[in-house]
């Protein structure tokens, strides 16, 4: 039922569904909810042809809801801008870290991305997925000796990213087989965006300090055990100016000259991850095509300057591709008043499952799934569950009047929510469902209190005590 409401309050949640403007196609970070996102005849929201409310009786609550279509343009539009703007070859690896499953490694393999992996466990489920062993790049400042070893045999590229782990593989590696290795550096380049976000100025653990290339690259060139084939840099994430990414191609060319000097033959070169997303209305990050472009810019004037043949040119975006193409439904249960102080809502998950607001004072919108029009007449504190003062998932959200039994939708839940989840308090982690076409899969199943117990041993000594 869509009512008459007065226009600064009426189609409360409409506001948030992606609209085509000029014809240009929607690039997915630059909008709130999925590119699917509708609202149906009985005033429900529905992504990738999927009721919301009936997802959630169907799967349980709260659930992850990832958007086919979304998650395939974002990775269509990196692969075509790179194709579009770099004469040279070039290659997205999706980032992992931003959320690692099977189903979504082998959507992003299929749209013909390859994978960034940081650990042995995401090495694992990206070759689990079926990704070619020759499009993963495994990286990571503290890579155990286990989690190299299966990177070697399963040949796939190691960015290495400091001195340990260099001699470390030296001894690890064979005339005979050398180890394909490129080299993370850091760029010295400050971005705007949190500092536990940041990663390429000086003062950061990740990479090789900037005053030592010579060094690295003078030992690297001796060692015929390692067949160094780039270097890499990622500078920070959520970022939504340009400079610094211009900044950081210009630099990682002049790695490659400083490289050549050395008798290094470089091919490849890896500009990282970090272009930001919308997750309120005043966000306005450029466009994916907005962020490749310049880069690829930069690099071919810097190439055709200094006489260089063009690298390979790899990005590894992570929130970008995910984070607008999923959201979560949680319910609402609890409510508590505090007169001239403040309105909660509580609902069914919180930090557990998304733990961004609680470590990064992140900001998101909500709306309510079965009230997509309703007039949005309260602001309320949106609670999770746990036994944490600080686990608000949504501080003064702007909302209808909410129930018991709404379905609360938080937007932009892809990235750094599920692969950031937790049992905290022994909550089971939340199922999540791949949306398209009105059909709807689990990609995660919802865990279950055995599960929560699957790891736990309990010593002869402690039973029937
Ligand atoms: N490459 C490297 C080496 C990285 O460290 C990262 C992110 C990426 C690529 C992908 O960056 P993206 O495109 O997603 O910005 N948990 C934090 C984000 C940590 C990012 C870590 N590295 C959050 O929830 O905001």
């Amino acid at each position: 039922m869509v009512s008459t409401h007065p226009a600064e309050v009426q189609n409360f949640g409409s506001k948030y569904l992606p609209q085509i403007k000029n014809n240009i196609e929607i690039s997915p970070n630059q909008e709130l909810l999925p590119l699917t996102a509708k609202i149906n005849n009985q005033d429900y929201l529905e992504i990738g042809g999927c009721d919301v409310q009936n997802l959630v009786e169907q799967f349980g609550s709260p659930l992850y809801i990832l958007d086919e279509t979304t998650l395939r343009a974002a990775c269509r539009q990196y692969r075509d801008s790179f194709k579009r703007y770099y004469q040279g070859k070039s290659q997205v690896l999706y980032a992992s870290k931003a959320w690692s499953c099977l189903a979504v490694c082998a959507i992003a393999h299929q749209e013909g991305l390859g994978i960034d992996v940081v650990s042995g466990g995401e090495l694992h489920t990206a070759l689990t997925a079926g990704v070619s062993p020759t499009k993963i790049y495994f990286h990571g400042n503290n890579k155990s000796r286990e989690e190299l070893n299966l990177a070697i045999e399963a040949h796939a590229t190691i960015v290495v990213d400091n001195w340990h782990e260099l001699k470390t593989l030296v001894e690890m590696g064979s005339p005979t087989q050398p180890i394909r290795i490129m080299l993370r550096l850091t760029p010295g380049i400050e971005c705007h965006t949190h500092e536990y976000i940041r990663t390429g100025h000086l003062d950061s653990k990740f990479g090789f300090d900037p005053n030592q290339l010579d060094e690295v690259f003078a030992f690297v060139s001796q060692q015929d055990c390692l067949n160094c084939i780039g270097v890499h840099a990622h500078i920070g994430s959520q970022i939504f100016e340009r400079q610094p990414h211009r900044d950081l191609a210009s630099v990682m060319v002049q790695w490659l000259t400083q490289a050549t000097s050395h008798g290094l033959n470089i091919t490849e070169l890896n500009v990282g991850g970090g272009l930001g997303v919308k997750y309120i209305e005043s966000d306005d990050p450029p466009s994916i095509e907005e962020w490749v472009k310049p880069i690829c810019e930069v690099i071919q004037n810097a190439c055709a300057e200094l006489n260089l043949p063009l690298p390979k040119l790899l990005s590894e975006p992570g929130r970008s591709l995910v984070a607008t193409s999923c959201i979560t439904a949680y319910t609402v249960g609890s409510s508590k008043e505090i007169p001239g102080i403040r309105n909660y809502i509580a609902v069914d998950g919180g930090m557990s499952d998304n733990p961004r607001p609680i470590t990064y004072q992140s900001v998101y919108r909500a709306v309510i799934a079965n009230k997509m029009s309703a007039p949005c007449t309260e602001t309320v504190t949106v609670a999770g569950k746990h036994c944490e003062s600080g686990d608000i998932v949504i501080k003064n959200a702007q909302l209808p009047k909410t129930e018991s039994g709404d379905i609360l939708v938080v937007m932009a839940t892809g990235a750094y929510n599920c692969s950031m989840a937790s049992n905290y308090n022994r909550l089971p982690r939340p199922a999540a469902v791949l949306v398209a076409d009105g059909e709807a899969n689990v990609i995660l199943r919802r865990e279950t209190y055995q599960d929560l117990l699957r790891q736990d041993c309990l010593p002869e000594r402690l039973k029937n005590s």
